[in-house]
């Protein structure tokens, strides 16, 4: 068996082992039948691979923000502050949930595409960064700072630059392309970017984020280059080193058809290393806005099988997951497919034995319309009510986008950590040890109160 196999088998069991512990303890059963599980070991590990990848041999004082938008849960966000990241934030709701979470202002960046003069306010007066998405968004930060005298020197705020260079098949993913509606385009307005940076003493920032999932690190790479060279001749227009605080963004893509982590913090790091050098010089305080390649491979679903049923030959599970969780997946099968894997009732990984024959199944979620299934046509065996499905690599983007559609209550969140002394669990028949799991539970799950609260006068 290759090492490559035997690591994929082994995160597998760990999934499979904390859902048996899970299920043992009564976190999950009839009548809690679906949570998000979040394995906190994983998130330390990728925070520990950032820095291990980018502070390691560098003189930068460089501030790693998760991106709240990828996982909102507030002891998540404790958790990564606890370990000492900053906190990225693109609405007022996340910039409340950042100093909610006990991140310190210098390492909370306010980025909402959409701001408006009251937020800014607010967000000014916290003394967090301000990426500032266009022209007019700046005329109104320069009104507020005309009018404020000296608290001006004290703002730490930027544009956000769209270096416009991605195109042909990246239109779809990339925020850095000719027509984004995103920043402020480098090819149209060089000129003005630098005459803002010279008219106020107070820009003293800059950022770029070129996209997601599905962005290769070269064009990453590219933008970033474009954006210290656009600093380079800001600095030689001011005639002094005005910039301090370089933003480069999030945006490393996540593997999602397997356990392996590919591509690395390592690999993006060495490729900044040969474009960019200068972030790593100790010249500038740099922010980098991970999310999914923290969060999305620590979490998983684990659903309840309710009924098994055929319809026209194909087995159709019906089972907790939907539009309501995994709206992404629900609405973009083919971008967005999510692994599936079968566990016992007891949350075992399922042996599937050679005799047995493998249907075309639909996994189907709770929600009312034809479109509601999380995968469709796996090979599955014969499924039962009561067996558990793992649904992989969603701690990031999927309860964060979590839809009120058909009023259904947002599962629980379990944060779960390995710890001694270790236990003996069945596992595929064989008896394996774990260390036992300890559990945190993150959020509880909604009631149906939280949920109609928006639907429902207050008055
Ligand atoms: C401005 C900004 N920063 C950071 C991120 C996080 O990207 P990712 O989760 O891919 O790392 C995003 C994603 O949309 C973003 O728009």
């Amino acid at each position: 068996m290759s090492d490559h196999t035997t690591t994929e088998e082994a995160l597998l069991r760990r999934k499979a082992a904390a859902t048996q512990v899970a299920i043992a303890q009564g976190l999950l059963g009839e009548s809690d039948p679906v949570a998000l599980m979040l394995d906190l070991d994983h998130v330390r590990g990728a925070i520990d691979s950032v820095r291990a990848a980018f502070d390691a041999d560098s003189t930068t004082d460089f501030c790693h923000c998760l991106a709240i938008k990828s996982n909102p849960t507030l002891r998540v966000l404790q958790y990564v502050v606890q370990q000492g990241m900053g906190l990225e934030a693109a609405s007022l709701g996340e910039l409340v949930q950042a100093i909610r979470a006990g991140a310190p202002a210098e390492n909370i960046v306010f980025d909402s595409p959409v701001k408006t003069t009251e937020e800014i306010r607010f967000a000014l007066k916290q003394g967090v960064t301000i990426n500032l998405d266009n022209m007019p968004e700046l005329d109104r930060v320069a009104a507020i700072a005309a009018a404020s005298g000296d608290a001006a020197s004290r703002y730490r705020v930027g544009l956000r630059i769209n270096p416009q260079g991605a195109s042909g098949s990246l239109e779809a993913f990339s925020t850095g392309t000719m027509t984004s509606k995103f920043g402020i385009g480098l090819v149209d307005a060089r000129q003005e970017i630098i005459a803002a940076y010279k008219r106020y003493s107070w820009l003293n920032a800059i950022h770029i984020h070129v996209g997601s999932q599905g962005i290769p690190m070269d064009l990453m790479a590219s933008g970033v280059r474009r954006m210290l060279d656009l600093v380079k001749d800001i600095h030689a227009a001011v005639g002094k080193q005005q910039i301090t605080l370089i933003d480069i963004g999030g945006g490393m893509s996540v593997n999602f058809s397997s356990e392996e982590i590919t591509p690395t913090f390592a690999e993006l790091s060495e490729t900044l290393q040969q474009a960019a050098p200068e972030l790593f010089s100790g010249e500038y305080r740099v922010f980098t806005e991970f999310g999914r390649s923290i969060v999305a491979k620590a979490g998983f679903y684990a659903s309840r099988l309710e009924y098994v049923k055929t319809t026209g030959g194909r087995q159709i599970a019906l089972q907790h997951i939907g539009a309501d969780m995994a709206i992404r997946t629900i609405y973009h099968p083919d971008k967005w497919p999510l692994r599936v894997t079968l566990l016992t009732s007891e949350g075992a990984l399922r042996p599937v034995e050679s005799s047995e024959a493998l249907v075309e199944t639909d996994i189907a979620g709770p929600c009312c319309f034809a479109g509601d299934i999380i995968a469709h046509r796996r090979p599955f065996p014969q499924l039962h009510s009561g067996e558990y499905i793992l649904v992989h690599d969603v701690g990031g983007y999927y309860h964060s986008s979590y839809s009120k559609y058909n009023l259904r209550q947002a599962p629980a969140v379990y944060g779960f950590t390995a710890a001694t002394p270790p236990v003996t669990l069945e596992v595929e028949h064989r008896s394996t040890t774990y260390e036992e799991f300890q559990f945190t539970l993150l959020q509880a799950r909604e009631t149906v109160e939280d949920t109609l609260r928006m639907f429902t006068p207050s008055d």
